[in-house]
């Protein structure tokens, strides 16, 4: 059996870095079998916890990608209408007559991602990830109730689909809208915190190898700066690779201001941002030689 630090160890190994509440809510998920809803800011490792859970397990990973306008037939199953035409035909040529018993059969059914989990069997349990939940209508989140609490779908034709063994399931949502308390209830919950900056100077290590040191270590105190300030967004994990990654294309082996200037548009996404932080810009870079100088001393 597995415990919180196992699952740690093991998203370690693939590079996915979780402080202790993630790997024990992860834990949670895996030891009761109940659905995990993530939270976060935009590149927090939201979508990316679920495939590094797969991963880390040796699970199959089934994706629903959710958005505006998604129906029960693209997320649970849909039948197969050209299937039951040929049927139809096939019995006319025949001379013979099909009721709707012989059409709606599970020879008809087409999976999608929540019927694909239900019915996946195999050594281990497959990891469903119905992504960014919040951008369905919130009508959809009723269809999944039944999935959430039970690990089952009633489909009216045929009958109840029970997983033989649960799926994990993590849902995960930036909070563009509320969701139903119905669907939280039915869930474990966790908000992915921004990581702490020895975490996010590790996961830059690891996302972008050919990185300086001095660079990582200085970058991740410019982003924690950046992140202080009033911007219209925050610059998540995803941008600080980004910017990490385009600086060392330059050849940058520490924060040098032309580089620096040159690589803005990679953690500054509106034009408001990129003026917050061309004006704070000597202070943050000034704050950030400084404390480069204060290690310095402090390490001789
Ligand atoms: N804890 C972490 N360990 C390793 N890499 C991470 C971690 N957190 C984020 N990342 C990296 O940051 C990037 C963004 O992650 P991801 O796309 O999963 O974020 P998200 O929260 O799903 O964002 P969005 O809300 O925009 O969908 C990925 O490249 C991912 O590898
Ligand atoms: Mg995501």
């Amino acid at each position: 059996m597995l415990d919180a630090e196992d699952i740690q160890r093991r998203l370690d190994e693939i590079d996915y870095l979780v402080d202790d509440g993630m790997a024990t809510a992860l834990f949670l998920a895996l030891t009761l079998e109940q659905p995990l809803l993530l939270e976060g800011e935009p590149g927090v490792g939201k979508t990316t916890a679920a495939k590094a859970l797969a991963r880390a397990m040796g699970a199959p990973l089934i994706r629903l990608q959710c958005y505006e306008g998604l129906t029960a037939s693209e997320a649970l199953y849909e039948w197969n209408y050209q299937r039951q035409l040929l049927a139809i035909r096939l019995a006319e040529s025949r001379h013979e007559s099909l009721a709707d018993a012989d059409l709606f059969t599970e020879e008809f059914l087409q999976e999608r991602p929540i019927l694909k989990a239900i019915r996946t069997s195999g050594p281990v349990a497959p990891v469903l990830l119905i992504d960014e939940i919040d951008r369905a209508d919130d009508e959809f989140e009723a269809l999944l109730f039944e999935f959430l609490g039970e690990a089952s779908i009633t489909i009216p034709e045929i009958g109840t689909f029970v997983a033989e063994r649960r799926p994990v399931v993590v849902l995960t949502s930036n909070r563009s809208r509320e969701l139903h308390d119905a669907l939280r209830r039915r869930c474990l919950y966790h908000w992915i915190d921004f990581p702490a900056p020895a975490r996010a100077a590790e996961i830059l290590r690891r996302s972008v190898p050919a990185a300086n040191d001095a660079l990582i270590t200085s970058a991740t105190d410019f982003i924690g700066r950046v992140r202080a300030l009033d911007l219209d967004k925050a610059p998540g994990m995803a941008e600080a690779i980004d910017w990490v990654s385009a600086l060392t294309a330059l050849g940058a082996a520490d924060l040098v201001r032309p580089e620096v200037i040159r690589t803005l548009s990679a953690i500054a996404k509106t034009p408001d941002d990129r003026s917050a932080i061309a004006d704070a810009f000597d202070d943050l870079l000034y704050a950030e030689n400084h404390s480069a100088e204060a290690e310095t001393e402090r390490t001789s």
